[in-house]
């Protein structure tokens, strides 16, 4: 008989239609070849990761009194005392003082991406549609292509704000073609962006609150904050849309993680969801899933969350991350990126920085300048991967994240004699 491996294997639609992500690709680029420098995978700083404070905390932990509870399995929806912390987290921040939600209203997940996957499944069937920015997160994308799900970018004006009375004419095109219907959720990344940077206005927030309640069917928002606690100067003024009266009643997901604030393998992200009909739906699905992200990572980042040393852990690697962004900024300056016609901004948060080509030039995967770069010995992700409709395709995302200082100025170096010595398409 054949070996049973070589028959035919009957997948699911979904499993026939998995393809490798383009994040597992430039991850695994990134850690097998140590000679590769990748301002590409949206990684923390190894060395500014809390090595210290962690091993003080699990010590703290395993001494508490009934420490071993922490090595139990925990509630499905995450530890109470971590999601009280949660609700204590976002009324820190300036005009959440009031925030309606408490506990039972957080969802603690396997980092926020699960969440993300599952406030899209609850919501959509293949064919849906969801309104993302332009640019938007990567990997939502893929999210939304592995459920066959349809990405559709929200119209926006030059600069990346909202573009209302185009979102206003897309909403009425949708309806006069019997699609509205299969619009499901709007996805907003809101505090320096993965990829563009921004940090969405209050002002557009509150004016998709207003134009959302002018629909006659309750349109959930899920807004992303992944980079939220990132900020260098003042944390940004705008009110999530939890916090927002323009969105009371109207079902919205605020989604952050800890994985970039503090310990990016612990994989610990929430979510909070004051429409406790929709985050039963999540609970449900995570039931189905994995009943319940690792108590015991929670229960480390409850204690330092409780006791100050988050906020103190924060304030130290915030600074280390502006530095990072400014001297990779610098070097791609040096090297004579600017004088080449790219164009970016320093952002006052996050890792990451958003840089445009000129117009002709082209960053894919297939493109001469990636081959370039790959030869040159660095690594970026291609722009093009971030907008719903695959283009434009002169933009790249390069993180500052995970390089040593040294590291980035060489990467920069490389990646600017690759720019400097590409074709054109
Ligand atoms: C915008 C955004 N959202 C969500 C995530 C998911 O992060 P995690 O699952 O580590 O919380 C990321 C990770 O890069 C991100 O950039």
């Amino acid at each position: 008989m054949e070996p049973s491996v070589l028959k035919p294997l009957r997948y699911s639609t979904l499993g026939g239609q998995l393809t490798d992500p383009a994040i597992v690709h430039l991850m695994a680029n990134a850690l097998s070849n140590p000679d590769l420098l990748s301002l590409a995978a949206g990684f923390t700083d190894n060395l500014a990761l809390p090595l210290d404070l962690v091993k003080e905390v699990v010590a703290e932990v395993a001494a508490r009194p009934g420490g071993s509870e922490t090595l139990q399995y925990g509630m499905n929806s995450g530890r109470p005392g971590l999601r009280r912390e949660v609700v204590r987290l976002l009324r820190e921040f300036p005009g959440e003082e009031s925030l309606q939600c408490d506990e039972n209203s957080v969802l603690i997940t396997n980092g926020s991406q699960q969440a993300l996957y599952m406030a899209t499944q609850v919501l959509c069937d293949p064919g849906d549609i969801v309104l993302v920015e332009k640019p938007t997160y990567f990997v939502y994308l893929e999210v939304l292509k592995g459920l066959g799900v349809r990405p559709v970018s929200l119209p926006s004006l030059p600069g990346g704000r909202i573009d209302f009375e185009g979102l206003r004419k897309l909403i009425d095109r949708l309806g006069d073609s019997d699609e509205l219907k299969r619009l499901k959720a709007v996805y907003l990344v809101s505090y320096h962006a993965n990829p563009s940077t921004r940090c969405i206005p209050e002002e557009d927030k509150k004016n998709l609150g207003n134009l959302l309640r002018t629909l006659d069917f309750a349109l959930p928002v899920i807004e992303d904050a992944a980079y939220r606690d990132l900020y260098f100067g003042e944390s940004h003024p705008a009110r999530s849309i939890i916090g927002l009266p323009e969105f009371a009643g109207l079902p919205g997901i605020y989604s952050g993680t800890f994985t970039k604030p503090f310990s990016t393998g612990m994989k610990v992200g929430y979510t909070c969801c004051p429409n406790l009909d929709l985050l039963g739906k999540m609970l449900n699905l995570k039931g189905q899933q994995d009943f319940g992200t690792a108590n015991f990572t929670q229960a480390i980042i409850e204690t330092v969350l409780a006791d100050g040393r988050y906020a103190q852990y924060l304030r130290k690697i915030r600074p280390h991350y502006a530095r990072k962004l400014h001297i990779l900024s610098d070097a791609l300056e040096e090297a004579g990126l600017r004088q080449l016609g790219w164009t970016w901004d320093v952002p006052d948060g996050g890792f990451l920085l958003w840089v445009r080509a000129p117009d002709e030039f082209d960053t894919r995967f297939d493109a001469p300048f990636y081959h370039a770069c790959i030869a040159d010995g660095v690594l970026y992700v291609p722009g093009d991967l971030c907008f719903a409709e695959g283009s434009p395709y002169n933009f790249v995302r390069l993180s500052a994240g995970v390089l040593s200082n040294e590291r980035l100025v060489e990467a920069a170096k490389r990646f600017a004699s690759a720019a400097r010595h590409s074709e054109t398409i």
